[in-house]
């Protein structure tokens, strides 16, 4: 989900709507829009994109200057106009949005209903409008002491409130009877305030403020923001206040733009070789034959002393963490573990006394993500972060880390993020591997191969012609295989579930020797397998899998690189890419994937950024 807010001199819902577009990524089951007119609270909502909601305001369009807007993905009850945001509380008395998940919501609402509140909808947020609405209530009747801060009863409302919740959140408030003010606060779903001229902008994150304002202030948990126009206060949940750093926004307008592109999934994979400069920038040393790194805050000695890595991570980032395994223990020598963050975060795996953990996110905000860095923490490991987003939670909380440098990523299926991960990993291993058994030789070969990686990225994406003739092809199916072997089984992984997440075709990954054992049963002239099969140690292997899956009439699109001429014989349909070294061939054998499933989900009529059901940031379990 996403918040936006805005308390200035301008009709704050222009800024609100824009707000909105930019995190429609986020979510985008419902959205809406409460400002304050003169009349009192303005409330407007709707189901579907953001679209609907700008049409709706159009027709009666608010001029107030205070307002807060949300966009939602459905955790607690389904998309529709009662259990959409903002949600009023007591008699309209406040609007509020939430983002996150209030555990404890059943008996609180209970204790309100008892109390004589009206519940409209089924979500959880709706909980804390009223129980926000009953503190204030409880507070008017009995006037503070303090005269001087005509908000302090409000303030302090909000620190009850939240006291008693259990979960996670991100809520923003404006009160009818105090125009003045929004009220925000954060446990576990990110926030942001825009500081400008004279007025205030509150987003989930920073792409919402480009074009308004350069300045931002990254809220933490447990902080409450008091908004005005003129001033911005931080107070602690608990008490006493709070001092914020004012820091610089780092993206800049072209980056949240189309370009040309039809869409961002588009824009994005063809940034890939841009990207995957900018993810080695300044971090490889020939002269010493390794890989260097800014921020992991951790000496050379420390992390000489590892024993065992935990990635963890999420989606697609969970498929590169896999990549990273297989290219830290060539490297380095070291045991991997990838660990899916949901899974980490509720086991209790024993972790050797030096385990160093990894976590691996393009957001910086999936929660699971963060549950797991935390647990890992708490047990007195160094954790770092391998993340996209600056100034993002997972990116503040770990003790260190790398950043991809890859520039916003606004599609919601992950492309870039990807290609990037892999690079950073292939560094990592590349400087742990120094740290231990690799010769200045192997060092100073693979920093080559990396050097050469945006060139044949580039080439990589001259198949964009032949990938939409093939998607043309085959885009009426209804399942694919994906196939690869030791370096490209996560590739497959990461083709299947682009195909999935975008244009709703059923589709598996699987190391390719390993189809035999289930997956084979799919295979009919209607199912295409695509193999990605480019010279290297397995390649007779994957060949023969190839000829299983022909003998049972399955079709067969080959990935195969420029020197290939077994593969390209006994596929139907072939993809070829450049000749890379081994570790890196994900890299480029990806981006015909991507493409892939890019046309194919065109093609289908889906709408390629905006995945149903799915959302770019889960910052709910
Ligand atoms: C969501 C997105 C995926 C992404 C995953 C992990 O499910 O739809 O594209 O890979 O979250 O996100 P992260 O930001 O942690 O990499």
């Amino acid at each position: 989900c996403g918040i936006v807010g805005y308390i200035g001199p301008k009709t704050a819902s222009e800024y609100l709507i824009e707000g909105l577009r930019r995190l429609e990524y986020r979510g985008y089951d419902s959205s809406g829009l409460a400002t304050i007119e003169e009349g009192g609270l303005s409330v407007t909502k709707t189901t579907g994109r953001i679209d609907r909601l700008a049409e709706a305001l159009a027709k009666n369009p608010p001029d107030g200057s205070v307002g807060i807007g949300h966009t939602r993905w459905a955790t607690h009850g389904i998309a529709s106009d009662e259990n959409s945001h903002p949600h009023l509380g007591g008699d309209g008395s406040l609007a509020l949005v939430h983002n996150g998940v209030i555990e404890n919501f059943r008996p609180l609402k209970e204790k309100l209903i008892a109390l004589g509140y009206e519940f409209l909808s089924a979500t959880d947020s709706e909980v804390v409008a009223h129980l926000l609405d009953h503190e204030i209530q409880q507070r008017l009747a009995e006037p503070t002491t303090d005269g001087g801060d005509p908000h302090a009863p409000l303030v302090e409302a909000v620190q009850a409130t939240l006291a008693q919740l259990r979960g996670t959140y991100g809520i923003a408030v404006v009160f009818r009877d105090w125009p003045d003010v929004i009220i925000a606060a954060r446990l576990g779903s990110p926030l942001v305030v825009g500081v400008g001229k004279g007025e205030h902008y509150l987003a989930s994150d920073g792409s919402p403020l480009v074009g308004f304002t350069d300045k931002i202030v990254y809220l933490s948990d447990h902080e409450v923001a008091v908004i005005s126009a003129g001033a911005l206060r931080v107070v602690n949940r608990d008490a006493g206040h709070i001092s914020h750093v004012v820091k610089r926004l780092e993206i800049d307008a072209s980056q949240v733009e189309l370009a040309g592109f039809p869409h961002y999934m588009l824009k994005e994979i063809f940034e890939q070789p841009e990207t995957i400069r900018a993810a080695m920038r300044g971090r490889l040393d020939a002269d010493q034959a390794t890989a260097v790194f800014g921020g992991l805050n951790l000496s050379p000695q420390q992390l000489r002393a590892v024993d065992r890595i935990v990635l963890t991570a999420c989606g697609t980032s969970w498929h590169s963490a896999m990549l990273g395994e297989y290219m830290l223990e060539a490297f380095a020598r070291i045991p991997v573990e990838v660990e899916y963050a949901s899974e980490l975060r509720y086991r209790n795996p024993p972790l050797t006394r030096d385990t160093l953990l990894f976590a691996l996110t393009q957001s910086g905000e999936t929660i699971d993500t963060l549950a797991a860095l935390r647990e890992v923490k708490r047990k007195g490991h160094p954790t770092l972060a391998i993340c996209n987003v600056v100034g993002s939670s997972i990116a503040r909380e770990a003790d260190g880390g790398i950043y991809l440098h890859a520039g916003p990523e606004i599609g919601v299926a992950s492309t870039k993020a990807f290609t990037s991960q892999c690079v950073v990993l292939a560094l990592l291993s590349l400087y742990f591997g120094r740290l231990r058994h690799l010769s200045f030789e192997a060092g100073l070969r693979i920093i080559e191969e990396l050097r050469a990686l945006p060139e044949q990225v580039e080439q990589a994406l001259d198949t964009n012609n032949i990938c939409r003739q093939v998607a043309a092809k085959y885009s009426s199916a209804d399942n694919f295989l994906y196939l690869g072997r030791q370096y490209n089984f996560p590739t497959a992984l990461e083709g299947a579930l682009k195909l999935k997440e975008i244009s709703y075709i059923h589709a598996e990954g699987y190391p390719a020797a390993e189809m035999k054992h289930g997956p084979i049963a799919l295979v009919d002239e209607n199912t295409p397998s695509v193999f990605i099969v480019p010279h290297g140690p397995v390649y007779e292997k994957v060949l023969s899998n190839m000829e299983e899956i022909k003998a049972r009439g399955g079709p067969v699109i080959a990935i195969v690189d420029e020197h290939d001429s077994r593969a390209a014989e006994l596929a139907d349909d072939v993809i070829s890419v450049p000749v890379v070294a081994d570790f890196a061939q994900p890299i480029v054998s990806v981006v015909p994937l991507q493409l892939l499933a890019y046309h194919i989900a065109v093609l289908r009529g889906c709408d390629v950024d905006k995945p149903r059901n799915l959302a770019k940031s889960v910052t709910v379990e």
